[in-house]
């Protein structure tokens, strides 16, 4: 199967939060394909970031599509307010609930793309059952609550088992991965089958987010 073109999606988390729309242009400007937006609701992950509010904010300042990754459980009531607020794809965890299926549903009928997370404990077969209804999957490469961390090798065995049941599927299923991705462990993932990174740190911890945005391509800077 041909190489599909690697894209970057810069963790807001990361970001100087008193100057973020600043943030969002310089990333836009240094080439991001997606904006990856972490809500978190300190109930599934012992941290707390923001809500649609922050969004709805962002949302005029960029043509970056919103990957809007919700640590929220349960997250059904929220879908539609990140929805309306300006949210591309919605991302929801295959841990927040006993209705997954629902929740996947839930997204595709308000018009966004479906995505479905991985925690590093969760296997990959978790995702076979919804395969046909999901857009991206994308592997934790840490447990989900901070960035900062460091990268789980143990995840490239699943990031290459989903590799193998996307193209088997014949679907067009981006294969996202996320925490502690840098210049170093992004070429481990692209080698398993990886199409797409969330980076925070590894971009808004740099000097230059266009140098930092190449490399993770594995392109030089
Ligand atoms: C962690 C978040 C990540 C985080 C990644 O719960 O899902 O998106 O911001 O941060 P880094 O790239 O610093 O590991
Ligand atoms: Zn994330």
């Amino acid at each position: 199967m041909p190489q599909r073109p690697t894209l970057i999606a810069p963790s807001l988390l990361a970001a100087n939060f008193a100057r973020l729309a600043d943030e969002v242009a310089a990333v836009q400007a240094a080439g991001a394909d997606w904006l990856h937006l972490d809500v978190m609701d300190g109930h599934f992950v012992p941290n707390i970031s923001f809500g649609p509010v922050v969004l709805r904010a962002l949302r005029p300042l960029t043509r970056l599509p919103f990957d809007v990754h919700l640590m929220i459980a349960p997250v059904d009531a929220y879908l539609a307010a990140f929805a309306e607020a300006g949210a591309d794809h919605i991302l929801i965890h295959a841990e927040a609930g006993p209705h997954t299926h629902r929740s996947l549903q839930a997204i595709a009928g308000l018009g966004c793309k479906a995505g479905l997370v991985l925690n590093p404990a969760t296997p990959a077969l978790h995702a076979a059952p919804v395969l046909d209804m999901v857009d991206i999957l994308l592997v934790m490469s840490v447990n989900p609550g901070f960035g900062g961390q460091k990268f789980l090798h143990s995840q490239l065995a699943k990031i290459a088992e989903l590799r193998r049941m996307i193209d088997a599927s014949g679907r067009d299923i981006r294969l996202e991965v996320d925490g502690g991705v840098d210049a170093h462990t992004a070429p481990l993932c692209i080698a398993a089958g990886a199409d797409t990174f969330v980076a925070g740190t590894a971009i808004f911890a740099t000097p230059d987010y266009a140098a930092a945005i190449a490399s993770l391509r594995g392109l030089p800077a």
